[in-house]
């Protein structure tokens, strides 16, 4: 091996050596830098004899180049090995599983609700909506409510620390009820002048409120408030909607209705409805459900109505119940307390 040879070999091996950037370019100086071996050897050439000069420099041209490749090796090798390191310590690792988003789902009592209107909404009823800030008016005197009944009374009602036009306090309305009078009313207005009104068909689902807690009941809950007024209905389409009803919700025939007579101010007669279910586990109990009755004639008059002419029947439920009794809870606060543990059984 000749002195240029072992040159380049040096340079190789002292490249190879620089494990950084800095040591790499120091390396470089060495054997290309302004007094590196490499250009020694070509300032020496100075001192040679004109007819050995050509061969003598062609060959250290060529032992500068294999420096040189050496040198752009060493470089690249050194800048993949950053970029390998710097891969490795941002490494991702594409097979963890991901943080999923929850999911949400609708709350039990909210897919009763949407039970309730897809199935009134098949029989041809309108779905309406109301204050739940009541005034007076609606809650209690438009639905033949004298002023001394208990429904008034402050034990059992919310009132809100403002007054309504009248002097009254408002109210958390304790029932859907004031929203047959508010739908009669607009709908007796919309056909005032009309030779036939077309028949009321609507319920109204919602929030109510009482001072009211146990395991059965809750300061908020859920009713739905049924109407239908026309001039040829009578107790039996109260009976055999509300049958229908009952049976599609719970999703079985095996289920039979009971008209319990009771009282209610706004409608006479009334009476509690009471559902027995013929097989399953609440097989053989009669359960309360709803409320119902003829609506009074005072309240069909307070809807802007003849009572000679319209008869109309109402219903109330409370949707916590049902939705209670179809997934079988025991407890109706369980619906309220908002323990994702619970709830993420109804999605
Ligand atoms: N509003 C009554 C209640 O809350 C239920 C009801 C509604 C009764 C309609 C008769 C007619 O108990």
């Amino acid at each position: 091996m000749n002195e240029l040879d072992q040159l380049v070999q040096a340079a190789k091996t002292a490249f190879a050596e620089a494990t950084a950037v800095a040591d790499l370019e120091n390396a470089k100086a060495k054997y290309l830098g302004k007094s590196g071996r490499i250009t020694e050897q070509l300032k020496a050439l100075a001192a040679l004899p004109v007819d050995e000069k050509k061969a003598r420099g062609a060959l250290i041209n060529v032992a500068k180049q294999q420096v040189e490749a050496a040198l752009a090796d060493r470089r690249q090798a050194l800048a993949d090995a950053e970029l390998a390191q710097q891969l490795r310590a941002q490494a991702l690792d594409v097979t963890l599983p991901g943080r999923r988003r929850g999911t949400g789902a609708l709350h039990p009592v909210g897919r009763a609700q949407e039970r309730i209107e897809a199935i009134f909404g098949s029989m041809g009823f309108d779905i309406a909506d109301g204050p739940e800030i009541e005034t007076d008016w609606y809650s209690f005197t438009a639905l033949n409510n004298p002023e001394n009944h208990p429904a008034r009374s402050m034990q059992d009602t919310f009132y809100v620390d403002v007054k309504d036009s009248q002097g009254r306090w408002l109210n958390l309305r304790p029932h859907t009820s004031p929203m047959q009078i508010r739908y009669a009313q607009a709908h007796a207005r919309t056909h005032a002048g009309a030779a036939v009104m077309p028949d009321i068909r609507v319920i109204a689902p919602g929030r109510t409120y009482r001072v009211d807690s146990d395991a059965t009941h809750s300061p908020m809950f859920h009713q739905v408030e049924g109407l239908w007024v026309g001039e040829n209905v009578s107790f039996k389409d109260l009976k055999a909607m509300y049958l229908n009803f009952i049976q599609a919700f719970f999703e079985t025939t095996a289920l039979v209705l009971r008209f319990r007579p009771s009282y209610f101010p706004f409608t006479e007669p009334s009476a509690e409805i009471d559902i027995m279910f013929e097989r399953g586990p609440l097989q053989g109990r009669w359960l309360e459900v709803s409320g119902s009755g003829q609506v009074h004639p005072q309240v069909i008059r307070h809807m802007g109505l003849d009572p000679e002419r319209h008869v109309g029947f109402a219903f109330g439920s409370g949707i916590d119940r049902l939705a209670m009794l179809r997934y079988g809870v025991g407890d109706l606060r369980l619906f309220f307390d908002g323990d994702l543990r619970f709830l993420s059984q109804f999605q």
